[in-house]
């Protein structure tokens, strides 16, 4: 049995963001913007295991052997909607990265996941897949986004999350130990209604002006 990894990524310019986030005056714009550098910083930790080889390279002094990247191709699947929000960010960081979606909304009574799309890449057993979703609360929804990518195929998957609450951690990682998770704060716990305390509140609505 895999051992679930758990980064939290705590650089200060990520703990920094992440506040403006948290601050219920943040307007909607500047929280779009926002989150989508803090998720373009995050994707640099998320990807810092990538695997590199020398080819060589003629600058216009000499020729010399140069690092690129190999190995798998990425593929950047987003939870919607709030998923989009990160997905932004990491887009502009990893270019080339194929990008999936998966449609998951929470149902308010009984917070489990319900599925209205789901669309990847045919060749997604070939590569990478970083899911990102800001808000690991329950962890039902990543689970079940989890399942879904490993029937499509999926072997190698990261999960990127802004905020995580304990419970949703460890429900994950009760069904995918095998998936590593980053965040850039686990914080205290869930309240009555499924939202993380001290959180942001409700992400999408945040990022869409919806309420
Ligand atoms: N989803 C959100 O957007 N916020 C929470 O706090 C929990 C789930």
């Amino acid at each position: 049995m895999p051992i679930p990894t758990l980064t939290v990524i705590d650089h200060p310019l990520v703990r920094h963001k992440l506040t403006l986030l948290r601050r219920k005056e943040t307007p909607t714009l500047r929280f779009q913007e926002v989150m989508r550098e803090l998720s373009q910083l995050m994707g640099y930790e998320v990807t810092r295991d990538l695997a590199l080889e020398t080819r060589p390279v003629e600058t216009p002094l000499t020729t010399f052997d140069a690092p690129i990247l190999t190995g798998k191709k990425l593929c950047l699947v987003s939870i919607m909607r709030a998923g989009q929000g990160m997905l932004d960010g990491m887009r502009t960081l990893l270019p080339s990265a194929r990008i999936g979606h998966i449609g998951l909304y929470r149902d308010q009574e009984t917070l489990t996941p319900v599925e209205y799309f789901f669309k990847v890449p045919e060749d997604i057993e070939e590569r990478l897949v970083i899911l990102v979703d800001p808000m690991l609360a329950t962890g039902h929804t990543a689970e079940a986004a989890v399942h879904r990518l490993k029937d499509a195929g999926a072997v190698s998957i990261k999960l990127a999350v802004l905020v995580a609450a304990p419970e949703g951690l460890r429900n994950f990682y009760d069904s995918h130990p095998d998936v590593p998770v980053y965040a850039a704060s686990v914080d205290r716990q869930l309240n009555g209604q499924g939202y993380i305390l001290p959180g942001l509140g409700d992400a999408g609505d945040r990022l869409y002006g919806t309420r």
